[in-house]
């Protein structure tokens, strides 16, 4: 982790969200910005915005919200998507109304369909969020789906053999390893992450996906106490289990 910045606390706060520095000072004055439960005194002093200062500091009497450098990791429900171009409530509006103003802001690390469910990371942090999705670090996403039609036999093999091409593309995928777990449900891992990438993955071998969820990201696995529509912050751990690390 690098050094985490000097920054002046009011512009800390405006890019947290909670207002412009105008307003931040303004909510200093009114006192409901507090250090060790004391009014603050200068909003403008320049603090570290590292963990052991934000447990110090509560605003409007509630603790601080996440600093920057956060990860989320997010339960998606069914119906929410993660970009704005699909019609739908976004993952974004699962989270608290002020982060949205957040400066960096907080984005989807690649995406799951609106139809699909299951473990979703969010951060404002580009350098995991590169990472994550760099083709060069093949993080495994285990994806549990429900078929339509039975397996065949077959599948499996067709998956590892790094030759499966999917319609209207002209490279071969990475092997993938499918694990069948009852005749119509079956576990898939993949190393990339193309578009509609496992839904087209059965439909090249006749199948159709009834229902996905994401069951992990690398050695990162979806806790089975976070309901869908729930997230929490990802600690240093689960950010390295998450790229192997
Ligand atoms: N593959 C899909 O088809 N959909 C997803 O959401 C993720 C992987």
């Amino acid at each position: 982790m690098s050094k985490p910045p000097s920054i002046r606390l009011d512009r800390l706060l405006a890019n947290l969200g909670y207002g412009s520095r105008r307003e931040v000072q303004a909510m200093a004055k009114r006192g409901r910005v507090r250090l060790d439960g004391e009014p603050i005194a200068d909003i403008e002093a320049r603090v570290t915005a590292d963990a052991a200062f934000a447990t110090r500091l509560t605003i409007n009497g509630e603790p601080l919200d996440p600093l920057p450098g956060v990860v989320l990791m997010m339960n998606k429900p069914l119906g929410v998507t993660c970009s704005q171009r699909e019609a739908g409530p976004l993952v974004y509006n699962l989270l608290p109304e002020r982060w949205r103003f957040r400066d960096p802001a907080i984005s989807s690390v690649g995406r799951l369909d609106k139809e699909t469910s299951g473990l979703l990371l969010l951060t404002d942090d580009g350098d995991f969020l590169h990472k994550v999705i760099s083709p060069r670090r093949h993080v495994a996403k285990r994806y549990v789906a429900t078929l339509d039609r039975p397996l065949r036999g077959d599948e499996a093999a067709i998956f590892a053999s790094g030759a499966l091409m999917l319609e209207g593309e002209d490279k071969p995928l990475l092997p993938a390893a499918l694990e069948a777990l009852a005749p119509r449900e079956a576990a898939l891992t993949i190393m990339e992450g193309r578009y509609h990438q496992v839904r087209r993955m059965f439909a090249a071998v006749g199948n159709h996906v009834t229902a996905l969820r994401r069951a992990s990201m690398g050695g990162l696995q979806l806790p089975d106490d976070l309901a869908p529509g729930d997230y929490r912050p990802l600690d240093e751990a689960g950010r390295a289990a998450v790229l192997g690390d």
